[in-house]
């Protein structure tokens, strides 16, 4: 994809080796995992708002397309407004992430991140205001 990496699984296992991984929920499926999904903090600048980031999310191959990213996203948004983020941010594909309610956010987009990808889902009516960074994870240069 244009905004991948191709290090998301190494991006996985920094967050989780620094401590930093805060939500990470699997789908089971005949006692085998088919979907992973992270969170991890986002910092927004000049605020110590808890935002999060969504991603990396995956679901096996020959699992694609029936569903299970979109309870994997679904249930993860439900957790952690519940446990009171703002809201979250990620960089992935307008076409699929505007259905569970993000928008394009180019007045917050991350250095070195694209417009065309960054986007943001705020849980209150008050956007956010400011820059985000995502986790130094997303960054590491191998
Ligand atoms: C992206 C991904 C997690 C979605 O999970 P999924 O279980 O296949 O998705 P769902 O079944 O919940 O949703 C299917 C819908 O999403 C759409 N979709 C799936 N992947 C998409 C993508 N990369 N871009 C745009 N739309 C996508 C499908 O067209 C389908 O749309 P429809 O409902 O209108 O037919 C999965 O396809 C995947 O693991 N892809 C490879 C890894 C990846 O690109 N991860 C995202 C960036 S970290």
């Amino acid at each position: 994809m244009p905004y991948a990496d191709g290090d998301e699984q190494d991006v996985i296992d920094r967050l989780r080796a620094s401590g930093r991984l805060v939500l990470s929920l699997v789908a089971i499926m005949d006692a085998e995992v088919v979907g992973h999904i992270a969170f991890s903090n986002a910092l927004l600048s000049d605020s110590h708002d808890p935002w999060l980031a969504l991603g990396p999310v995956s679901v096996t191959p020959n699992h694609q397309r029936s569903g299970i990213g979109s309870a994997l996203i679904n249930k993860g948004l439900e957790i952690i407004e519940k446990q009171g983020a703002p809201g979250c941010i990620l960089t992935g594909n307008p076409d699929y992430y505007q259905r569970f309610g993000f928008k394009l956010a180019p007045d917050n987009v991350p250095a070195n991140e694209s417009e065309l990808y960054f986007m943001v889902k705020a849980f209150t009516p008050t956007p956010p205001r400011g820059i985000f960074r995502f986790d130094e994870a997303f960054y590491y240069d191998l």
